[in-house]
This record gives C-alpha cells, structure tokens and sequence, in this order.
C-alpha cells in the first residue's frame, strides 16, 4: 500500500503540487492522469523517494517515508522519464549494474529472464548506445522489475514500444497485479488504461481533480473524466 498525505512541491517559484492526498491499495492499479505541466512526474518522483516534498508525507505500508529510507524505497520500481541505464554498458552490465546497487544474491538468472522477457535476448552483449528509444525503454522496464518490487510506478511506460512491445507490458502489468503488485501509471494514452487499470485518478494544476473506479468502462468514459465534464453515464 502507498498513500500520499497533502503532498505540496516547490520548484523554482512555482507551487507545483498543492495538497495531494492519494492512497493505493496493495494490488491495485491506478492511472494517473493530467495534462503536461499538471505535476504527475514530480508526484511519482516524491512518490518513490527520489524527491522530497516541500510538504507532507509518503506512507508506505504504514510506515511515514523518511529522507534516506533505503528499506521502503527497495519495496518501490520506478520508471520515469529518464532511463536512468548507462550507454557504455551492455544490457547485461546495466543490470549487473543495478543488482549490485540494490544488493540482489546471485542476479544472473532474473537478469536473463528480464532480458528474454522484455524481448531483447538478441541484445544482451550490445552497448545500450547503439538501442533505439524502444529497446532502451525495454530495458528500462527490466530495470525497474530488477528487484521484484512490490510497488511499481510507471511514468508513461508505454513511450517507444513498437505494437509487441506495447503488447507484452500490458500482458506483463496484468500479471504482475494478479500477484498483488500494486501499480501506478501515468499516461496520456487512454487506450493502454483499459483492462490494466481500476482507477483512474486526474491531477489538474497540482490538485486531484477526479478520482474514478473505471472497471469496464469504455475509453470515452475516460476522456469524459478526463476533460473533467460531469458524467451522465
Ligand atoms: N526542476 C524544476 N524547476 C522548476 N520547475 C519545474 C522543475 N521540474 C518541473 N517543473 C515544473 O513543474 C510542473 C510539473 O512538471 P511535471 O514534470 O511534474 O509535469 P507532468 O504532469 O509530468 O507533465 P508531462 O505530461 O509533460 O510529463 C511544470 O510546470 C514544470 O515546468
Ligand atoms: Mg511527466
């Protein structure tokens, strides 16, 4: 479980959050919605603990986040806008890399079952220099797997794959919830929402705007939601 309590964020001389509060139940799935600027990467960075709010708190299973707390933060997988891999490094030596970081005890079969999973077994000895925005987002996705986190939060993880690519992370993201993993998705894609999330959450200028169980929902639902116009279905 993952809850936000009046999450406020500063940056430069703009209030970019403005009192969050955002709770995530365990196996839960949750699309975060909003358009660019609303503040939904700088909610996921705090979210994660690779950023401190300027106000308010993370609870993570209970417990309230503090400033260098390693232990929960190894709960969390986070994929955001950045790859966060090293180009001069192979796939494999990029989650070498990462397994080390998170102190995970004889890596190499997960390392190549991500590998193989995420559809790059033909590119496990090439520097990630010469991938394509794709292949690196597909490593970046088994980066953030790496440590069998329980809490995923994806910052529009869908950004580069080609139709398969797009295919196996939702075939993946619903597995991953049938085992209780609790996840967190922001998107501009609606199309990607359907059948992985339960619930979408819109955030406007800093503040949640609507909060919505979208089970069987179709897609015009969700624009409706989105565009923040009362929903008469
Ligand atoms: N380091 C920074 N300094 C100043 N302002 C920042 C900084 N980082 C982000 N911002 C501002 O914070 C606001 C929210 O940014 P954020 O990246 O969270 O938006 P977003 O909802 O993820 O948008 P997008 O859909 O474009 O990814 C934006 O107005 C942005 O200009
Ligand atoms: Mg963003």
């Amino acid at each position: 479980m993952i809850e936000t309590r009046q999450i406020t964020k500063s940056l430069g001389d703009k209030l970019v959050l403005r009192g969050v509060d955002l709770s995530v139940k365990r196996g839960e799935a949750v699309a975060l919605l909003g358009s660019n600027g609303a503040g939904k990467s700088t909610w996921l960075k705090i979210a994660a603990g690779l950023l401190q709010p300027t106000s308010g708190e993370v609870v993570i299973n209970s417990q309230v986040m503090k400033k260098e707390d390693y232990t929960n933060r190894k709960l969390i997988g986070y994929l955001g806008h950045r790859s966060f891999l090293y180009e001069a490094f192979t796939s494999i030596e990029n989650l070498q890399f990462f397994a080390r970081l998170y102190n995970i005890a004889n890596p190499d079969e997960r390392i190549n079952h991500l590998i193989d999973a995420v559809g790059l077994s033909f590119f496990k000895h090439e520097p990630v220099r010469l991938f394509s925005r794709g292949m690196i987002q597909r490593l970046a996705i088994a980066r953030s797997l790496l440590h069998d986190p329980e809490i995923l939060l994806l910052d529009e993880p869908h950004t580069g794959l080609d139709q398969q690519g797009v295919a196996f992370l939702n075939e993946l993201l619903l597995k991953l919830k049938t085992i209780g993993v609790t996840l967190i998705m922001v998107t501009h894609d609606f199309y990607q929402i359907n059948g992985v999330c339960d619930r979408a959450v819109v955030l406007k200028k800093g503040k949640i705007s609507q909060d919505e169980n979208i089970v069987g929902r179709p897609v015009e639902w969700i624009q409706t939601l989105y565009a923040g116009k009362e929903i008469t279905c």
